[in-house]
């Protein structure tokens, strides 16, 4: 079966992710079927739909048919039934193997033979989810970001048994949903979550060295590096349970490699329930008439934090493409329109010269002495080759 305007979409799991993919999949024309077993989730993911989407109209960003059309071809269900006809299913439920799994084998019974399944997992592998079902070679990863609907980037992860008639029918779908697809090996993190790690995890390692505060940090990271949040401000946004368990997800995955090594700080306001700006406490104070320090505007102190977390992320990336989990390309688009990166890493690497980045790699070993700072092979290649990544 081949993908088109007229395929039906079934999502499983109407929380966060699953309630805005169908309004993705609704904004295009599909109609979408909406599965979740719990009736009172169904019903709270139709009431913030219906109050995201009328903001659109107040907003005259959308008309009121417009809304009410992409609302009317929607069908929210918690019966599994309903999911039949639908060409291509992607699944949004808990983050859990066995649950996924056992959802999988249910839906693969009620779906036609040549239906394409597909996860949105973050951190489960594909060819972990894809041992449950009878016909792996027709399932894949694609993960969108948070929120759905405004996040541009979709990564595409074919799994170990995936038909490559069958990822590239999946992306080009999400294509015309008018997504950024990129596509990415069957590898922990994927690409964002992997090549991201050091924009937290080194921060964290610079705060508890003690060479700078966090609001220090983030002030570098910002008006030195052009990022548009800090990573102390952003950990405290996406939630420190959250942040810590992708660290430490990561890191088991890779055999416990010191490049993702979670971090006691972070560990400490997880277990005192400092969660960030969700419990009004993190690395900022966000209680009424709280007084957050000042950062040391300090241009040197700055540049050194700068420069020493960028290496480790464009080290990180040129990790990525050394180990074939994505292209150049990709690499840069994922973290461009993934995290809205100022720049893609692999361009950056090229604006300030390979050469520049190994020499801060190398003098963080030589000054370390830890495996957690080795500079990636591939860098090394590319300076002794006097090449660029981009031609
Ligand atoms: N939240 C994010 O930022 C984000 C981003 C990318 C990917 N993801 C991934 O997307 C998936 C969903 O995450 P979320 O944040 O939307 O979670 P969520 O908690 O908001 O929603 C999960 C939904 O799954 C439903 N559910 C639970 N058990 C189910 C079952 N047996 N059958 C069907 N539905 C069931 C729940 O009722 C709930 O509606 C996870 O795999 C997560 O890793 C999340």
């Amino acid at each position: 079966m081949s993908l088109d305007k007229n395929t039906q979409i079934g999502v499983i799991g109407a929380g966060t992710m699953g309630t805005g993919i169908a309004q993705v999949a609704s904004t295009f024309g599909h109609k979408v079927v909406l599965y979740d077993p719990y009736s009172d989730q169904l019903n709270s993911s139709k009431s913030g739909l219906e109050k995201i989407l009328n903001r659109q109209v107040e907003k005259e960003r959308m008309t009121q048919s417009e809304v009410d059309s992409i609302l009317e071809r929607i069908v929210f269900t918690d019966n599994l039934s309903t999911l039949s006809g639908s060409g291509f299913l992607i699944e949004a439920i808990v983050e859990d193997l066995e649950i996924k799994k056992e959802v999988f084998q249910k839906v693969e019974e009620i779906l036609e033979d040549d239906a394409i399944l597909a996860t949105n997992t973050s951190s489960l592998s594909i060819a972990s989810i894809s041992s449950a079902l009878k016909r792996p070679e027709r399932f894949l990863g694609v993960h969108f970001f948070n929120p759905a609907p405004l996040m541009k980037l979709v990564e595409i992860i074919p799994g170990i048994s995936t038909d490559e008639a069958v990822t590239v029918s999946a992306r080009s779908l999400i294509d015309t949903w008018q997504k950024v697809t990129v596509r990415a090996k069957d590898t922990p993190g994927f690409i964002v979550n992997r090549v991201a790690r050091p924009f937290y995890g080194e921060a964290l390692r610079i705060y508890e060295e003690g060479v700078a505060d966090a609001a220090t940090i983030d002030w570098a990271m910002k008006e030195l590096g052009g990022f548009k949040m800090g990573p102390f401000e952003l950990m405290d946004l996406i939630g420190h349970d959250v942040n810590y368990k992708v660290t430490e997800s990561v890191f088991k995955e890779f055999y416990y490699d010191p490049r993702f090594k979670p971090s006691f700080a972070q560990k400490r306001l997880v277990e005192s329930g400092r969660l960030g700006k969700k419990t009004n406490l993190g690395f900022y104070d966000y209680r009424d008439g709280a007084k957050n320090p000042e950062p040391v505007k300090d241009a040197v102190l700055g540049e050194k934090i700068l420069h020493r977390i960028l290496a480790m992320l464009i080290n990180e990336a040129v990790d990525a493409v050394f180990m074939n989990v994505a292209s150049i390309e990709d690499v840069d688009l994922a973290m461009t329109n993934g995290v809205n990166y100022p720049m893609g890493l692999l361009k950056w690497a090229d604006e300030l010269g390979p050469s520049r980045v190994l020499d801060w790699m190398s003098a963080l070993q030589v000054e370390y002495r830890e495996d957690r700072y080795r500079p990636n092979p591939l860098l090394k290649q590319k300076v002794r080759r006097g090449e660029n990544f981009y031609e």
